[in-house]
């Protein structure tokens, strides 16, 4: 979401491609006048961690992609299960009944590897319809069980569940939101559980006293809307694009028991943290969260094609299936439900997950990775909090490390950081409307890549740090 830089202009790497791409890639989430300035970066191929762009110059990826390339580029595994498998059988659709033996496959592992609640599995091919059908799931079921008032979804304030209008309106960030006429008057949103902006406005002391705090606003927030007109809850584990934020301590317990008063069904949104990222095949797990749908994508294939998968827990198949008895029709789903391909793309991404045991990986390598950004780059005035689970981590920048307060929202300081990161061989995130850097690398990071990726970005923030002086919006 970051605008695209001049500095690594892409017009200086290879010139025909740069107008070739002003003159007719509508690039999503750009911003169109700097890409007609000619900024961009045209990358090329990929290994193990790192990208190489059309220039030949080489990055650490210390994102993924967009928090999705778990097992790292260039597996030929993937590619060749997605040969093959084009070969026999590229596409066939799914609906009246009909399947594929690797969307049945898929199926059988998702269920295997998740909660033991799930009883099936809704494919799609984003992040984006895996929640607008997670709505329509909820919206469907309580039709089922004679409560068809009962339709508002509650998400969080920057919480990104996607851009399509259903999931766009559960988003909770301003800009997916402004230009668009959203959110739709199905959504609601309480707070973002942020311990290190928010819980001290509360007054919250403790982790558990803000995670009461938190739950305590839902309550109100079901209770004034009525609860027979609220549907479900959906929430990222951890906050993903809204500023990696993990939950407070006691955070899903407190808000499970006001659902289950409510009848509200909740909805666990995995796509970044399913697969491994958080250091467990699912956070469900981690935090021991009971959800009625688990929303899956990104890890799912690793990226390599695109796909999505929703579990289906219990409560609501079990409604499903009794109604469907009438011989009644779920009039849902899409061309590319349960492809063929990406089917086989995704168990060889597994299996890979499987064999190289990376979901303990990750967990290993979680404090370790924590540790290393924290040396390079923890002292920093600019930095005031390193936050982390799993190979999942922010780092806030404030203009007072002691009073947090922010920098100035035209300094763009994290936009800026990861053009400079660019700059010195990294590529991070800027996430939009905080000022946060996130690091998501592939599961597979060595430790010598993770010492570039932190080194990279410690000089990016000093050339920042030294800019922001220059231009009068720090003290000098
Ligand atoms: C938690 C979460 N949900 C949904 C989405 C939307 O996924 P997509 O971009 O594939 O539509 C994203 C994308 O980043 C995400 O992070």
């Amino acid at each position: 979401m970051n605008t695209i830089a001049s500095q690594t202009g892409l017009s200086e790497q290879v010139p025909e491609l740069a107008v070739a791409d002003r003159n007719s890639f509508f690039h999503p989430f750009t911003a169109i006048r700097d890409q007609e300035q000619g900024g961009g970066l045209v990358v090329a191929r990929a290994r193990g961690s790192r990208i190489t762009d059309v220039s030949g110059r080489e990055y650490i990826d210390g994102a993924a992609g967009l928090w999705c390339v778990n097992v790292g580029y260039g597996r030929s595994e993937i590619s060749k299960a997605i040969e093959a498998q084009s070969l026999e059988l590229p596409y066939f659709h799914t609906f009246n009944g009909v399947s594929n033996e690797p969307g049945i496959r898929l199926s059988e592992k998702l269920l295997d590897l998740a909660p033991s609640s799930m009883r099936r599995v809704f494919y799609g091919s984003s992040g984006s319809d895996a929640n607008d059908s997670a709505v329509k799931l909820l919206w469907n079921y309580n039709i089922l069980r004679g409560k068809p008032e009962k339709r508002k979804i509650i998400s969080r304030t920057y919480a990104y569940h996607g851009v399509s209008i259903a999931a766009g309106s559960l988003t909770g960030i301003p800009v997916v939101h402004q230009d668009f006429g959203l959110p739709l008057d199905f959504a609601r949103h309480v707070s973002r559980p942020d311990l290190y902006r928010d819980a001290p406005e509360r007054q919250c002391h403790t982790e558990e006293a803000y995670s009461a705090w938190l739950a305590e606003e839902l309550d109100q927030m079901i209770t004034s809307e009525g609860e027979d007109t609220v549907a479900g809850f959906v929430a990222e584990p951890v906050m993903g694009t809204g500023g990696v934020l993990p939950p407070p301590r006691g955070y899903f317990e407190a808000i499970s028991r006001v659902l289950e008063k409510h009848d509200v069904r909740l909805v666990a949104d995995e796509v970044i943290t399913g697969f491994g990222r958080v250091g467990a095949w699912f956070a469900s797990q981690l935090y021991d969260i009971k959800p009625d749908l688990i929303l899956t994508a990104k890890g799912l294939t690793s990226g390599y094609l695109p796909m999505s998968a929703i579990l289906v827990g219990d409560r609501i198949w079990s409604v499903m299936e009794d109604a469907a008895r009438d011989g009644r029709v779920f009039a849902h789903g899409f061309t590319y439900s349960g492809h063929p391909t990406c089917a086989a793309a995704a168990l060889a991404n597994l299996a890979i997950i499987e064999r190289e045991g990376l979901v303990g990986r990750v967990a290993d390598m979680a404090r370790p990775f924590h540790d290393a950004i924290e040396a390079q780059v923890g002292d920093h005035d600019l930095v005031g909090d390193i936050r982390s689970v799993g190979l999942m981590l922010g780092v806030e920048f404030v203009a007072d490390r002691q009073t947090r307060e922010p920098l100035p929202t035209a300094a763009k300081t994290a936009g800026r950081i990861a053009l400079a990161a660019r700059r010195h061989g990294a590529l991070v995130r800027a996430l939009p409307n905080s000022d946060v850097i996130a690091l998501s690398p592939p599961f597979i990071i060595t430790e010598e890549e993770i010492s570039e990726l932190a080194s990279a970005l410690r000089k990016a923030i000093e050339d920042v740090a030294s800019e922001l002086k220059e231009e009068g919006m720090l003290p000098a």
